[in-house]
């Protein structure tokens, strides 16, 4: 009887592990890149944990012409008409939201995308400073042996950076950085950024198909 219940606990939290997810769009270009994943992974009805860094919401504007709203709670509408889908699958937790689900390895996705990645949040994860909740997230993933991917976007790399990632690699993360390729001929800049997006859903193994497969 023990044994059932057991099992029957542990196959629920694989169900809850494959249909749980945080995503964090930090302050790096391309910040098209994370809303496009967040608009498939919420068409999905996957629990999304979404985290935004202040830096990302001027980065958004600047590439937007939006302006992002001031206000958390107005956050999620503005989305939802800007992706056209229903957000209701996702949270929104802010940056010092301590009690937050993604704080603590009890109850945190075993897999978090951060995308795009700044060299600052990649420095502060590779060093373990967990000073917001984006870090705290990250740090969480690794420490749980879960599975974090981070999508940097920089360009040329320093060996700061470059040893950052190769730490973070070393530390057991997949760095997938944002390079578009262009061998499914793209027509469009959607087309171009799903290039990028495809590569992280065949990472995270969700079965969705947004862009042609090598071959
Ligand atoms: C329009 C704009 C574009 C930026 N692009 C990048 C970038 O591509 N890569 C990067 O590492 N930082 C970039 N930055 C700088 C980061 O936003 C900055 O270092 C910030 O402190 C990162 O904070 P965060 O990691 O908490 O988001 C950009 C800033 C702005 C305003």
């Amino acid at each position: 009887m023990k044994r059932w219940i057991e099992s029957d606990i542990s196959d629920k939290r694989q169900e809850q592990d494959r249909t749980m997810i945080t995503l964090a769009i930090t302050g790096a270009s391309g910040s098209q890149y994370g809303l496009r994943l967040l608009q498939l992974l919420a068409r999905e009805k996957m629990t999304v944990y979404c985290l935004f860094s202040t830096a990302s919401k001027v980065v958004m504007e600047t590439e937007f012409d939006a302006t992002f709203p001031k206000t958390d709670s107005s956050i999620p509408s503005f989305l939802e008409k800007r992706l056209d889908c229903s957000l209701d699958t996702v949270r929104f937790p802010t940056e010092n939201d301590w009690f937050s689900a993604v704080a603590s390895g009890s109850s945190a996705p075993k897999q978090m995308v951060v995308c795009p990645c700044s060299m600052g949040t990649l420095s502060a994860i590779a060093c373990g400073a967990s000073n917001n909740l984006i870090e705290r997230a990250a740090d969480v993933v690794l420490k749980e042996n879960g599975k974090l991917i981070l999508v940097p976007r920089e360009t040329p790399l320093s060996t700061i950076h470059l040893s950052n990632m190769l730490t973070l690699s070393q530390y057991g993360a997949t760095i997938l950085p944002a390079m578009p390729s262009f061998y499914s001929n793209p027509k469009t800049i959607d087309d171009l950024l799903d290039t990028v997006v495809q590569r992280i859903l065949d990472h995270i193994v969700l079965p969705i198909r947004v862009s042609r497969p090598w071959g």
